[in-house]
Order: structure tokens, then C-alpha cells, then sequence
């Protein structure tokens, strides 16, 4: 089988798992940051903290395996954010979280080549961390970042504060 081949197979499975849907709890858990994780070991970390497993059980928009943290663009390109979402095979682009969508996608708007940015040909979504040239494009739009993140849902933190 040869590359090309490969490349159809796996959209043609993606497209039956039928992952393309608007996902509530992940655009939910979506969050802005200042920066990416750019190892694993960082990526790991991250991950723990944002703690997707708690959310993967408790969501119908993929399997729980599947439904992993993310740190990506956003759709516009003006802002790195944190999500947990079902990953997804990007092939040749960026990877974003497309907020309007509720996906984690292709940014076609980004192909990737031999000089900038550079990312592999297909990769799982979930691995963004290897490609740190897409989270350049961000700085390179202009955007002024205040240190502090922004948390766009609250979800159950304020609740808790309240609660007692
Ligand atoms: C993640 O969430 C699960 C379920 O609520 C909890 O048991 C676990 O301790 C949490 N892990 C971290 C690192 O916060
Ligand atoms: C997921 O699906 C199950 C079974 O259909 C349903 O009981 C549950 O409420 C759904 N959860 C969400 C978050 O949609
Ligand atoms: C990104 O750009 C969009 C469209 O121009 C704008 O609505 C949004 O507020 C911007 N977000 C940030 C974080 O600057
Ligand atoms: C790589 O892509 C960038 C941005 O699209 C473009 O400016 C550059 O010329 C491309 N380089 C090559 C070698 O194709
Ligand atoms: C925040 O979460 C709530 C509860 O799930 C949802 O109804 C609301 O639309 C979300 N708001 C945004 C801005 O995503």
C-alpha cells in the first residue's frame, strides 16, 4: 500500500466514525493560554492538569479513548488554547479548535512545507506538540498576550467557590 493509499484509508475510516460533529463539552473545555507544551514530557504534564479523562466519560461526541487533550490555534489564529476534544488524523496542515465548529480540524488555511511551518504529511491531532512551528503562526499575527489566561466557561470552578 502505498502512501496515497494510506492517506484515503485513514480519512475513509475518520469520515465513518463520523467525528465531525459539533462537540458541546469540548468547546466547554476550551481555554486560552499563553503558550503550547512543545515536548512530551511538558505535553504530559499539561495533559494531567487539564485532566480530559474526567469530561471523556462523560460525553456521547467519540469514544472515551479518543476524546484527549489538546493545546492548538484557534480558527482565526489569534489565540493558543487548551482543549479536550476528540482527536482527529490532520493531514498536511496546522491543526486548530475551531470554536464555531466545535471540532479539532485541518487549518486549510495553513499547509504545512519544507521550510515554514513544518509538520507531517498525516499525524493524530493529539501530537500537535511536535509540530511547534503552527503555534508560531499566532506570534506571528501580532497579538499582544496578557500573562494571565482567560477562561471563557467556567464551568464547575465557580460553582465550587459558591458552594459553600
Ligand atoms: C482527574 O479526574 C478524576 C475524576 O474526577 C479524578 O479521579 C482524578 O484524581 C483527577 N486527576 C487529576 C490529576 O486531577
Ligand atoms: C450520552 O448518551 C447517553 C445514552 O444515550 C445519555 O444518557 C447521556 O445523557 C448522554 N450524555 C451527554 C452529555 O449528552
Ligand atoms: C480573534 O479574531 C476574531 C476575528 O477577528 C475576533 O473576533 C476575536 O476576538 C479574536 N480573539 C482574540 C483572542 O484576539
Ligand atoms: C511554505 O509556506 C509558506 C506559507 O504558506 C510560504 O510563504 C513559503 O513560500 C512556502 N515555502 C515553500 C518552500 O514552499
Ligand atoms: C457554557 O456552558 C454552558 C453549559 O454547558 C452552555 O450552555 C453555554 O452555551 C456555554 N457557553 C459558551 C460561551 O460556550
Amino acid at each position: 500500500m502505498n502512501k496515497i493509499h494510506l492517506i484515503y484509508l485513514l480519512l475513509l475510516i475518520q469520515i465513518s466514525e463520523g467525528i465531525l460533529r459539533y462537540c458541546q463539552e469540548a468547546v466547554n473545555s476550551a481555554e486560552s493560554v499563553s503558550s503550547c507544551p512543545t515536548s512530551n514530557k511538558e505535553w504530559e504534564n499539561a495533559a494531567r492538569k487539564k485532566n480530559c479523562s474526567k469530561i471523556a466519560s462523560q460525553q456521547n461526541c467519540s469514544t472515551v479513548e479518543k476524546f484527549q487533550y489538546h493545546c492548538v490555534i484557534n480558527g482565526y489564529r489569534n489565540e493558543t488554547l487548551e482543549v479536550c476534544a476528540p482527536s482527529r488524523m490532520i493531514f498536511g496542515h496546522c491543526v486548530e479548535f475551531n470554536r464555531l465548529g466545535g471540532v479539532i480540524q485541518d487549518q486549510y488555511s495553513s499547509p504545512c512545507n519544507d521550510t515554514f511551518p513544518k509538520c507531517d504529511k498525516y499525524y493524530s491531532s493529539s501530537n500537535a506538540y511536535k509540530y511547534p512551528d503552527c503555534y508560531q503562526l499566532v506570534s506571528l499575527s501580532g497579538i499582544i498576550y496578557s500573562t494571565t489566561t482567560m477562561k471563557y466557561n467556567k464551568t464547575s470552578t465557580t460553582d465550587e467557590l459558591h458552594s459553600t
